[in-house]
């Protein structure tokens, strides 16, 4: 690793000042770090997971690479998870710090102690035993940004249970998908869910998606009482989350699991095929997660920890089920969206709870932006955020120009704004900066973590000299790595290890490139046919696929359009059985296939634009010609060469919109 000259950073460095006295402070201090994780791997994640987790069996080998890429780590150590995010604080003197200020989307703030929290989970964990839910059974957890969806996650993880949590805004449909994909025994959700100051159905969805087949295994479903909504009620099968609880002792003695028990199963979309169930482990994923807290955010015991994110991403599990919980924080959890009642929401809960460190997406930054232009009475700056002292993005890349506006605005000039990078299959945070140590730049992610070796190679697997933009990849094993796709190892080896770069590099998916002086990498994009729509993850396959299977349509093509405020919108290209459709029926078919798509997928997959042509443009061997449809999105002139494209003139046709 080169060494930096952080004096190149003086215009940010002078914006944005490092903090001191960090985890990790100073540039020097990483490299030392990053230098003792080069030259004695397996020590350096040795001592890290002894000092940062509690084991019941410590374990005696670091590390098991005979069977690469299905790599296992600290594998004969035993531990529980729940038990290392809550049971720990109440012997460090924390049992009465508030671990939870919960805000629901009505402003109604609830608060629950560490103490608290460990007896609920104890309770729905004694619950769920008796109903014969155990070791390696899974649960699919289907619920509102809430203590509840905590709760239940930590319930599965202390009786060894594996968890699946579905975001609420996808469809019956694809909850049913991944019920069935993972085998699930049981469900728990609520009866409805708050968001914006509608209520919006969750226990009839999985009523729903219960009658779709394939799902016999599932015995029981926990309905947490959110809105009191009426919903349809199966004696046998349902039963409410505050009696159960009621009805049971708060202690439960954890299930001491391997290191390598899967603790969760999460979907993430893919470039081809059904979302894939990313399988992580118990202690490798907590290790870093609880890492990561300290080194990238640098998190102290009087911080207030603000992740605006839902459980039902990985942003959600990393950084508010498991991560906060285990170093011991108080966080704030938030039921509703960012601009009700107003777009001044995020900013008076910063002021109201005393937020210190605050992660959002640049979707979110960006929308923001764009309603404090047009009232001033919900800019950050008519608010207090002094608590602020630390700011982060996720999910997608951060253009320059919202990140100086997040800094000077929201941070006024004091809090570094640090862009983090990883991803579902990562666990943790994989490249960003260091607030004691990186100087910053907007519009990059900065350098990789102690421990995690990124490197950008060529399609052979050939790694680039700096300057260079190619493949992202990660050379080296680390411990918050998938392990492997649910029911299929094959896929795992296969998308994440591909034979043509040799086998033994992971592949990230994105495109990336390194700053030719500091060696600073800035993320280029996806390069596969995955869309990132306001930070949420999409293929293109699936929104194909669920377009194609409604009865109008012939053929249908997605791509990605690049968007100012939501990063990519969702462009759908579509032929219909019957001929194309006057201006007049596009606009009622084209919302026709809108509400099939959220019906099918969810909401957050409907296209933005969906356009018509009397075919698809494809090269002579039948490839529907992405790349033109790419530009035709944009608004391009299509002067690039046609000749491999059997029928060119229909590009004309899908130029127009509705
Ligand atoms: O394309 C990258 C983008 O989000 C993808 C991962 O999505 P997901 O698994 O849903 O996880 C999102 C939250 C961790 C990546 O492959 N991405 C994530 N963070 C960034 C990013 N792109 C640019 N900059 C980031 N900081």
């Amino acid at each position: 690793m080169s060494t930096i000259d952080t004096n190149m950073f003086e215009p940010e460095s002078a914006i944005l000042p490092l903090l001191k006295g960090t985890a990790i402070d100073g540039m020097a201090a990483y490299e030392a770090l990053v230098k003792k994780a080069q030259t004695d791997r397996l020590g350096f994640w040795e001592r890290l997971a002894r000092e940062h987790l509690t084991w019941r069996r410590p374990f005696t080998k670091v590390l098991d690479d005979s069977n690469a890429p299905f790599f296992k780590w600290f594998d004969d150590g035993t531990l529980n998870a729940s038990y290392n995010c809550l049971d720990r604080h109440l012997q460090d003197g924390n049992a009465d710090k508030v671990a939870i200020v919960f805000e629901a989307d009505d402003g109604n703030v609830t608060t629950i102690t560490y103490r608290q929290l460990l007896a609920r989970v104890c309770r729905l964990a004694n619950a769920l035993h008796e109903r014969g839910i155990g070791l390696g059974d899974r649960v699919m957890i289907y619920l509102p940004m809430s203590i509840e969806g905590v709760v239940a996650m930590q319930a599965c993880a202390r009786i060894g249970a594996l968890h699946s949590v579905v975001f609420g805004g996808f469809s019956a449909k694809s909850l049913h998908e991944r019920m069935v994909d993972v085998g699930a025994v049981a469900v728990i959700t609520a009866d409805e869910q708050m968001r914006g100051g509608r209520n919006l159905p969750l226990k009839s969805i999985v009523d729903e998606a219960l009658t779709m087949g394939g799902t016999d295994d599932v015995h029981t479903v926990v309905v947490y009482r959110r809105t009191g909504g009426s919903i349809l009620w199966n004696a046998t099968r349902d039963c409410w989350l505050h009696e159960i609880e009621a009805a049971q002792p708060d202690t439960c003695e954890p299930e001491w699991v391997s290191a390598e028990h899967p603790l969760f199963i999460l979907y993430t979309s893919g470039s081809t095929g059904t979302p894939k169930g990313v399988q992580h482990s118990t202690a490798g994923y907590l290790l870093w997660t609880s890492v990561t807290m300290k080194w990238t955010f640098d998190i102290r015991s009087d911080d207030v920890f603000w992740c605006t994110a839902d459980i039902g991403w990985i942003t959600g599990h990393s950084y508010i089920c498991y991560g906060p919980t285990a170093i011991g924080a108080t966080q704030v959890i938030f039921e509703g969206v960012p601009t009700y009642p107003n777009a001044g929401r995020f900013w008076e809960m910063i002021a109201q709870h005393k937020v210190s460190i605050f992660y959002t997406a640049p979707t979110a930054i960006r929308s923001l932006i764009k309603a404090s232009e047009s009232d001033k009475t919900v800019h950050p700056r008519r608010f207090d955020l002094r608590s602020l002292r630390l700011l982060g993005t996720v999910g997608e890349p951060i253009n320059p120009s919202a990140w100086e506006w997040y800094a000077r605005e929201v941070g006024d000039g004091r809090c570094p704004v640090l862009d983090t990078f990883w991803q579902t299959e990562t666990g943790g945070h994989m490249i960003a900066p260091l607030p004691g140590a990186t100087p910053l730049v907007p519009g990059s992610c900065t350098l990789p973590l102690p421990g995690i070796e990124a490197a950008i190679v060529d399609e052979t697997g050939v790694e680039l000299p700096n300057g260079q933009g190619g493949l992202l990849v990660v050379k080296k094993p680390w411990p918050s790595m998938l392990r492997t796709i649910w029911g299929n190892p094959e896929r795992f080896r296969h998308g994440y290890y591909p034979p043509e770069l040799g086998g033994n590099l992971y592949l990230a998916g994105d495109g990336a490139i390194r700053d030719p002086e500091t060696g600073y990498f800035t993320i280029t994009g996806r390069i596969d046919d995955v869309l990132n729509v306001s930070g949420h993850r999409m293929g293109t396959m699936e929104i194909e696929s669920a377009l194609a299977s409604n009865p109008l349509v012939a053929e249908a093509a997605v791509v990605g359009r690049p968007d100012e405020t939501i990063g990519e919108a969702i462009v759908a290209f579509v032929v219909l059985k019957g001929p194309r459709p006057t201006d007049a029926e596009a606009k009622k078919i084209a919302d026709q296939l809108r509400a099939w798509v959220g019906k099918e997928i969810g909401p957050i997959a409907k296209p933005k634009e969906i356009r018509f042509g009397d075919s698809m443009p494809k090269t002579r061997s039948g490839k529907v010609v992405r790349r033109l449809l790419r530009s035709v999105a944009k608004g391009e002139a299509v002067a690039q060469d046609m000749s491999t494209v059997e029928n060119p003139a229909v590009l004309h046709q899908f130029s127009e919109h509705v």
